[in-house]
């Protein structure tokens, strides 16, 4: 292993990138408008301080790799992050999950009200495509900036995200099959985290081909794996680590990894989807080292 990839090298290069999410965060939720001091206050409570700021750190691992300036993927990183800040609010509404605790603290509709938490997050997925689409790096072309535009689109409607919560909640109570909680999964979860990946690379102006399609199977690889470790820590995870209430699956027949295969095989599974993730970095001629570390993160976190 290279110096610079040194377990030690890796772990400080993700904590400086997450510090540089939190100020990039910071400066676009600095707004004002005398009319909604409340809404303002719920989108500011619910993005800053708290998450390990996965999807942002993504953006700048792919970009970097692929040479693009960390000025030219803050944008990227700020709009992934908003996007998931607003489905983690909607997640845990009443009419969802109906769960309490998030990153340690009330969620938005426990610390504010409901009509509230349902407006910061639609205010919070309008944010993340004006922060794209208004972005004025120099480097960024019109061409890359309609692709990121496209992409996250993609990535949070009825073919990603929305559409993988809602096999979620028509799922409760259901035994899924393998092939449809995979699905389900890929959904919901892995098309952020694809989607992350690729605004990366969208952001460093890589035409398609190989080294994108690579990159893309590495995220989707990878967005599986999260979600089966995220259903692994809600059975064996500690409140304080997760900042969110263990059980909370099992208490409301959610359809998870563990409950359709047991833990032992959920963490097989786990672990054979992060090695197919790693295996799409090999041929990409690339210093892909972050991406791998971030690969081994995803199963082996407790938080
Ligand atoms: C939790 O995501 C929700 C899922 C999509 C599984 P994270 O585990 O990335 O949550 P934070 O951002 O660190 O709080
Ligand atoms: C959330 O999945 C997926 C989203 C799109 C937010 P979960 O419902 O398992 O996430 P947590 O466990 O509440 O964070
Ligand atoms: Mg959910
Ligand atoms: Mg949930
Ligand atoms: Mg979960």
């Amino acid at each position: 292993m290279s110096e610079g990839g040194t377990p030690a090298a890796l772990s400080a290069r993700i904590g400086d990138y997450q510090q540089r999410t939190e100020q990039v965060l910071d400066r676009y939720l600095t707004l004002t408008d005398p009319g909604t001091p409340r809404l303002l206050q719920a989108m500011r409570y619910s993005v800053l301080g708290g998450g390990k700021r996965l999807r942002p750190i993504l953006v700048y691992c792919a970009g970097e790799a692929l040479g693009a300036p960390l000025a030219v993927l803050d944008a990227p990183a700020a709009a992934v992050e908003l996007i998931h800040a607003y489905s983690l609010i909607h997640d845990d509404l009443p009419a969802m999950d109906d769960d309490d605790l998030r990153r340690g603290q009330p969620t938005c509709h426990k610390a504010f009200d409901e009509g509230t938490a349902i407006l910061a997050g639609d205010a919070l997925q309008a944010l993340a495509f004006a922060v794209l689409a208004e972005d004025t790096s120099p480097g960024i072309s019109p061409q890359s900036r309609l692709l990121s535009l496209r992409q996250l689109a993609h990535g949070i409607g009825t073919a990603g995200m929305a559409g993988g919560q809602a096999i979620d909640l028509a799922a409760v109570g259901r035994q899924l099959s393998l092939t449809e909680l995979e699905q389900m999964h890929r959904r919901k979860t892995g098309a952020l985290i694809t989607t992350s990946v690729l605004l990366g690379a969208y952001a460093a102006d890589i035409p398609p081909g190989a080294q994108l399609a690579a990159l893309q199977r590495y995220g989707d690889e990878l967005g599986l794996a999260f979600q089966i470790q995220d259903d692994i820590l809600d059975v064996t995870g500690d409140v304080a680590a997760i900042g969110k209430q263990p059980g909370a699956d099992a208490a409301r027949a959610k359809p998870t990894y563990p409950s359709l295969l047991g833990l032992t095989q959920s963490r097989a599974l786990a672990v054979a989807a992060r090695d197919r993730a790693i295996a799409n970095l090999s041929g990409l001629g690339l210093h892909t080292d972050l991406l791998e570390g971030l690969a081994h993160f995803v199963v082996d976190r407790s938080h």
